[in-house]
């Protein structure tokens, strides 16, 4: 997109919800608080991003790195993920919204193997926001599964290893199908990337808001939102009024 157009809505958000332990903290609750909150507004920015239009929101609710936390902490969050599941599976149907789930399904219990499956076909055939969790999900992993998926394909003799090119690839993550993030938003002030969506955020724009993530509402994704539509997309070229100059 050249920088005469305005940047419209993105049509793909992702997020890095980040920050639940210190809101719980802050308050001398236990980390776990901190998560519950935080369901709460996984529930408000579906429906926020829904009405500005979006049409893919990922979250990343489980790092494959996340497994390192403390035992209870990591029970928690299994928890809650089934508890939003069950509870919020009917209302996220009703509402027209396509569940996908990107990461690796081989090692996750397979009652929470079985739900998200379940979320998965369910809502197949619902055309309004798809809304993509990232459950035990790495990129480098998500990585090296499409690697290994393509000598599969090459050994067996389906895939002539000069045909690989990057559509190739993006044909076997996990995000087949999905368009690559237009933004990604990580609340809590860090600014890194935390191993997701590697190969989806070439080309994405980043806002890192300094709130928490259960602190993050509607207000301050609309001004996430603005904060995009300000940026200048070039996608590597140069933008139009340069080329006016150079001409
Ligand atoms: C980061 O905060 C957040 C997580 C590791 C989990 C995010 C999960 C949820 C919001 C709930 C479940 C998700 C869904 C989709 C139902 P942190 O614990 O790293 O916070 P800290 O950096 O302050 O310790």
């Amino acid at each position: 997109m050249r920088s005469e157009e305005p940047v419209s809505m993105p049509r793909h958000v992702a997020i890095i919800m980040d920050g639940n332990g210190r809101w719980a903290n802050a308050r001398g609750l236990p980390r776990t608080a901190g998560h519950r909150a935080g369901v709460e507004r996984v529930r408000e920015t579906v429906r926020t991003a829904a009405e500005a239009g979006v049409k893919y929101l990922t979250l990343f609710a489980f790092s494959s790195e996340n497994w390192n936390r403390p035992k209870e902490e990591v029970s928690d969050l299994m928890g809650l993920l089934r508890y939003f599941i069950r509870r919020d599976l009917a209302e996220l149907h009703r509402e027209n919204v396509r569940v996908r789930v990107i990461g690796c399904r081989a090692s996750v219990q397979p009652d929470i193997r079985a739900l998200l499956t379940e979320a998965e076909d369910r809502t197949r055939d619902n055309t309004g926001l798809s809304l993509v969790i990232a459950f035990n999900y790495g990129s480098r992993n998500e990585l090296a599964r499409a690697a290994r998926s393509i000598a599969e394909q090459v050994k067996s003799g389906a895939l002539d290893p000069a045909s690989i090119d990057e559509t190739t690839l993006a044909s076997y993550v996990d995000t087949v199908g999905i368009p690559d993030p237009d933004l990604v938003i990580r609340t809590s002030g860090e600014q890194r990337l935390s191993n997701f969506l590697l190969w989806q955020t070439a080309y994405s724009e980043f806002v890192f808001m300094p709130c928490l993530w259960p602190d993050f509402d509607r207000q301050a994704f609309h001004e996430a939102l603005a904060e995009y539509c300000r940026r200048d997309r070039r996608f590597g070229a140069v933008s139009a009024p340069e080329l006016a100059v150079g001409s």
